[in-house]
């Protein structure tokens, strides 16, 4: 398995990895120009796994100098149980390290029950003492 930062020309083949898995909300923001500016502002964070050049694992962080935050980490059904997304958090956690972030977030869908037992089992822990508040400012629900 090989490891390297995400780009840009990933972008058709991290968004079929996306599809493909279950428990990924897909929006707007995931489009090739917004990740495009995401990578651009948070340069060494995002990464991908590739088998024999093909992308089977992607990882996404960015950070605002206080707290990290993590998104899209996706394996490819046939890969999964074989670590890659245990490296991909390690490789993330350890880059925002780097930049002073040694604290860092990820939002899980609520019905992503496989998603939230293997953050539990990663030692993250379920906040239950916030609630996400967002607003769309502008006509795009699908911002
Ligand atoms: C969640 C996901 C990223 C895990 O990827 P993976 O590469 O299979 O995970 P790893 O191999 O690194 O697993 C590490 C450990 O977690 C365990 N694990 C893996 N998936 C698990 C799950 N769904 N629930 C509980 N534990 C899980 C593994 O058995 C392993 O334990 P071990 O170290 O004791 O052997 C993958 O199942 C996936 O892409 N799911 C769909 C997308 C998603 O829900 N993403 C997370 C929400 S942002």
């Amino acid at each position: 398995m090989n490891y390297r930062c995400m780009q840009i020309s990933d972008h058709d083949t991290v968004m079929q990895l996306w599809c493909d898995c279950e428990g990924l909300l897909l929006r707007d923001a995931d489009s090739k120009s917004a990740v495009g500016r995401y990578l651009a502002r948070n340069p060494g964070l995002s990464f991908v796994a590739e088998d024999d050049d093909r992308i089977v694992g992607s990882i996404m962080a960015g950070h605002d100098a206080r707290r990290g935050y993590i998104q899209h980490l996706a394996v490819a059904e046939d890969t999964r149980r074989q670590g890659v997304a245990s490296r991909l958090i390690e490789l993330c956690l350890d880059a925002l390290k780097a930049q002073g972030i040694e604290k860092s977030h990820v939002h899980v869908l609520k019905n992503n029950r496989s998603g939230r037992r293997y953050w539990a089992k990663r030692g993250w822990s379920e906040r239950c003492e916030t609630i996400l508040y967002s607003y769309v400012n502008g006509e795009n629900e699908n911002a």
